[in-house]
């Protein structure tokens, strides 16, 4: 009996960065958006933990850990302890969500893990633990079982969904040269000594619950977008690159290094995808937003 559960990428529409806090943690006010990129998570019964990693060929499958620092291996032997029961499996990942990128793909990994052996051994996990188990295993964790679109808070793991009527579509521009969270992170504080509590903006949230395009596009943001391009010099140009090629919008996908285009509709995409391509950009996705979060897509 195997179970197989797909989670998509994330992107942070708003990522307001607070002062570090004692803890290490920054407090954030961000929206999420879930998008068309996704990872697939079979797991099977074992008699030890095991991972294997997969993937589509942009995928840097070197950069993922096969042993038990995996995420996912974290994952599973968390559910087993929060149910006490002495149980491990074969968990296989395919990944079509680039490594170190922005874009959670880790985390993706560990909300589907949680699915898929909830299922596999029926275990009835309520919502309220699964998300407080996914908080403690990464701050994306819980908005990857979620999916649509939410608002997050506290250092990201405290989520609460917002209505998105939107059919938006974005252009992911990847990058094959991953960037540090912690590192994104530690030059935002030195470059930012007096950081503020970060809050949503309201036009963000407005622009969600109406598909307001425009609004959207004005309304997004990163603050750890200048620390991120300050660290990455190279990424400047993939911005004027989007703009040149006529985004609506530019940001950087949570700490990067992956950029993102906003597009009016699929053929606008698939129209900027290919301009950046021919830019030397090689790695470009026209994906859908907002999709579902973590769910089932076979049991065999
Ligand atoms: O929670 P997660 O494992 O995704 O965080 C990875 C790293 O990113 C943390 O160790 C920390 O350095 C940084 N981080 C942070 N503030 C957050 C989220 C992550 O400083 N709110």
């Amino acid at each position: 009996m195997t179970v197989t559960v797909r989670a998509a990428a994330k992107i942070n529409l708003h990522l307001g960065v607070g002062p570090v806090r004692a803890d290490g943690f920054h407090p954030l006010a961000t929206v999420y958006q879930a998008v068309g990129l996704y990872d697939d998570v079979l797991v099977a019964d074992a008699e030890e933990w095991v991972v294997t990693v997969t993937g589509e060929a942009h995928v840097a499958l070197a950069e993922v850990p096969q042993d038990g620092s995996n995420i996912a291996i974290r994952a599973g032997r968390a559910l087993a302890a929060h149910h006490s029961i002495d149980r491990a499996a074969r968990i296989e990942i395919h990944k079509g969500i680039p490594v170190a990128g922005g874009l959670a793909g880790g985390s993706a990994d560990a909300a589907a893990t949680l699915l898929a052996l909830d299922r596999l051994w029926s275990l009835g996990t309520t919502d309220e633990d699964l998300l407080r188990i996914a908080g403690e295993l990464g701050s994306d964790v819980p908005f990857a079982l979620l999916g649509g679109a939410a608002a997050g808070h506290g250092r990201g793991e405290l989520v609460e969904p917002l209505e998105d009527h939107g059919a938006w579509w974005w252009v992911v521009v990847g990058n094959a040269v991953g960037l540090s969270t912690p590192a994104v992170y530690r030059h935002f504080d030195e470059l930012t000594p007096a950081a503020t509590d970060p809050v949503i903006p309201d036009s963000l949230v407005e622009a969600l619950r109406n598909g307001d395009l425009e609004l959207l596009a004005a309304s997004v943001g990163n603050d750890l977008q200048e620390p991120a391009l300050d660290l990455r010099a190279d990424l400047r140009r993939t911005f004027a690159d989007g703009a040149e090629a006529g985004a609506l919008a530019t940001l950087l996908s949570g700490s990067g290094p992956t950029v993102l285009l906003l597009c009016r509709d699929a053929a606008h995409a698939r129209e900027i995808a290919g301009a950046m391509q021919a830019a030397g950009h090689e790695h470009c996705w026209a994906v859908p937003a907002p999709v579902a979060g973590a769910h089932v897509v076979s049991y065999d």
